[in-house]
């Protein structure tokens, strides 16, 4: 049996969330520069989201740059920058051709305006697709999501919308980036790193995390597959006992 015959088509995860890790390791392991390493993971991305689409995930969160990311040295920025610009801008075919709409978390005014007006004319192009959101991470962080939704929540107590002492999660919900994207079942981190580095902290609360030593050029398809088998034999209790949930 192979490993994709394994997958129970009729559970999988509406939301996979990846932190795609390791692309400067795995250039380095052959001698070459880091943005090499970046080049090759846009071919994972690739492949990762047209297996996703064709499996039937709703929404795959790619984290792509982090606000920490900008502190890496700044050609590397830059080259990563210009990568961001061409993938995207080459990219309309493919997601049309997938029926894939592409989304973005994190506060992309930020981010050069070559990167928003190619994010700008995939997003508009896209807009109608229907079968998968893909959804990039980019100038995007967790805590910084929360102090954002902190701010626009003090506000509303501050017109008197709503009283402090009935503030509910739901309204934390509604003023994350993530406000139309339900939580992620499953979030997979690749290159050997155990942590979740700021990537969708209050969305996570239950997501199941699955690490791999694979660096992320090296993630495929089947990479794909074996995180979602193991997945799929995990048992999600959410605080309840296994017998609650045999009922
Ligand atoms: C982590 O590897 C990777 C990144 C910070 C950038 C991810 C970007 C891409 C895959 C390319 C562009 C993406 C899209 C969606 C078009 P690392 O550099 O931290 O590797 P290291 O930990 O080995 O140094």
């Amino acid at each position: 049996m192979s490993l994709k015959e394994k997958i129970n088509t009729a559970t999988i995860p509406q939301h996979i969330a990846i932190i795609m890790d390791g692309n400067g390791r795995w250039a380095k392991k052959q001698g070459k520069n880091r943005v090499f390493g970046h080049k090759n993971g846009v071919k994972s991305v690739r492949e990762v989201s047209e297996a996703c689409a064709e499996l039937g995930v709703k929404h795959l969160t790619l984290y792509a740059f982090s606000t920490e990311n900008w502190n890496r040295p700044k050609l590397e920025v830059f080259a990563l920058m210009e990568l961001l610009v061409f993938t995207i801008g080459s990219e309309t075919k493919t997601l049309m051709k997938n029926n894939i709409r592409l989304k973005t978390i994190g506060d992309t005014s930020k981010m050069p305006e070559k990167v928003q007006r190619e994010l700008n004319k995939l997003k508009e192009a896209t807009k109608n697709n229907t079968r998968m959101d893909l959804v990039l991470a980019l100038n995007y962080s967790g805590r910084q999501e929360l102090v954002n939704a902190v701010k626009k929540i003090a506000e509303d107590v501050k017109k008197g919308k709503i009283e402090a002492n009935n503030i509910t999660e739901n309204d934390i919900n509604r003023n994350l980036y993530t406000a139309e994207i339900p939580e992620p079942e499953l979030m997979i981190r690749t290159s050997g790193e155990l942590r979740l580095s700021n990537f969708l902290l209050w969305q996570s609360a239950y997501t199941e995390l699955y690490f791999t030593e694979e660096f992320w050029p090296e993630f495929n398809r089947e990479s794909l597959y074996k995180a979602l088998v193991q997945f799929q034999s995990r048992e999600r209790r959410f605080g309840k006992t296994s017998e609650q949930l045999e009922k």
